[in-house]
Parts: C-alpha cells; structure tokens; sequence
C-alpha cells in the first residue's frame, strides 16, 4: 500500500489555492481543489502488515503535540533553481516540523530522507514545458487540530486518495489528561 500522512486544510482554504491555479500556462498538472494537502511523511509502499504499526506511529505523534495555527502567504518551486517540478504554497506553523519528526523518528525505515522537511502544499506538477507561475500571495490562516493517514492509488486519471485514519492533536498534561481539541477538522476523502 502507498501511504502517506497528510494535513487536509479546510475547504475554503483549498478553494482560494485552486483559484491560483488559474494563472498557469504550459503544461502545469494542476492538483485536484479536494486533494491539496500538506505531505508531513511520504511512507511510499508499506507492507499491509505494517499497517497497524504505522496507525500506532500516527497516533503516538499525535499525541505528542497539540492543535497549532498554520499560515500560508506565498507561492514557490522545487527545485527554486533551473526548471522546477512543483509549484507550491509555503506554510507556516510552529508544530509542521515537530510532527514531521516524530513520525520520522518512529518510521525511519519507511519515512528517512536526507531532504529537509519544507512543509508546503503542491498547487502543480509540471508535466512538460511550461513557463514558471508568477508569484502569488496569499492571506491564509487555518487551525491544525488532526492529521491524517492516507493510502494512495495511482490510476491513470491521477491518484486516488483514501483517508485511512486520523489522528487528533491532542496534547497530554503532566497529569496523563488529555487536552481535547475543539471542532476536529474534517478530511475529504477523494476517492
Ligand atoms: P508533495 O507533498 O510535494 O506534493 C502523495 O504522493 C504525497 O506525498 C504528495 O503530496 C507528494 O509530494 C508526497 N511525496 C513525497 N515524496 C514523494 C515521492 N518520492 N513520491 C511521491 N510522492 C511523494
């Protein structure tokens, strides 16, 4: 199974990233409005016996960290130099990188890579020659309160993705009590 966890920003959140997307040209693959999202680990194919394993990872990570503010205010490329593959929106969110390393940390077989985690959510793969987009800017806040664990399906009208579990950020006190989020974001499911 193709697995990846995954932070689905709200619907409205999507929709304002998708009407960038009209200012491409050339052969931009835009991402589905529905299925942008911000990859917080690529696991890539996961044996169907280490599926229970990593429900454990995505569970214990989250309740390592609680509910945080995520922001997004600019557009960019992978790679920046030369021709790029991505066009994306930057986020910003002091609990991207501590979730990203916790999952790391608990997967290394599945989630290691010398890259650095940028958290950011592709607007467009490029498929072919294509002009750069021009930058965008955005004023966008949205509450990170879960995440989610998400099987993709390669096909060849684009990936179909199932959300397989999600994980609420809940953040214990020293008491072992849990801190419950309020209003757990909803996740759409692409399929
Ligand atoms: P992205 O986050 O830059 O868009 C599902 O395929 C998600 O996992 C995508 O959002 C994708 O990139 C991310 N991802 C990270 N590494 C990947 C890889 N080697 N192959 C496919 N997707 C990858």
């Amino acid at each position: 199974m193709r697995l990846f966890y995954a932070i689905f920003p709200p619907r409205t959140v999507q929709r304002t990233l998708a009407e960038a997307q009209r200012s491409l040209r050339g052969n931009w693959k835009p991402v589905r409005e529905d299925q942008i999202h911000l990859t917080l680990g690529f696991l890539g194919d996961v044996p169907e016996a280490e599926l229970a394993r990593v429900r454990r990872a995505g569970r214990d990570a989250a309740r390592a960290s609680g509910p945080f503010v995520a922001r997004v205010r600019g557009t960019g490329f992978f790679p920046n130099e030369g021709r790029p593959r991505v066009w994306f929106a930057r986020a910003e969110g002091d609990g991207f990188e501590p979730l990203a390393l916790a999952l790391r940390e608990a997967l290394p077989e599945f989630l290691a890579d010398e890259r650095a985690f940028k958290a950011h959510l592709t607007l467009a793969r490029r498929k072919g020659p294509a002009p750069r987009v021009a930058p965008v800017v955005f004023d966008l806040e949205f509450p990170v309160e879960a995440f989610a664990l998400v099987e993709s399906r390669l096909t060849p009208r684009g990936p179909q993705y199932t959300v397989l579990d999600t994980f609420a950020l809940k953040e214990r006190d020293e008491r072992g009590k849990q801190r419950t989020a309020k209003g757990l974001a909803k996740h759409p499911q692409a399929d």
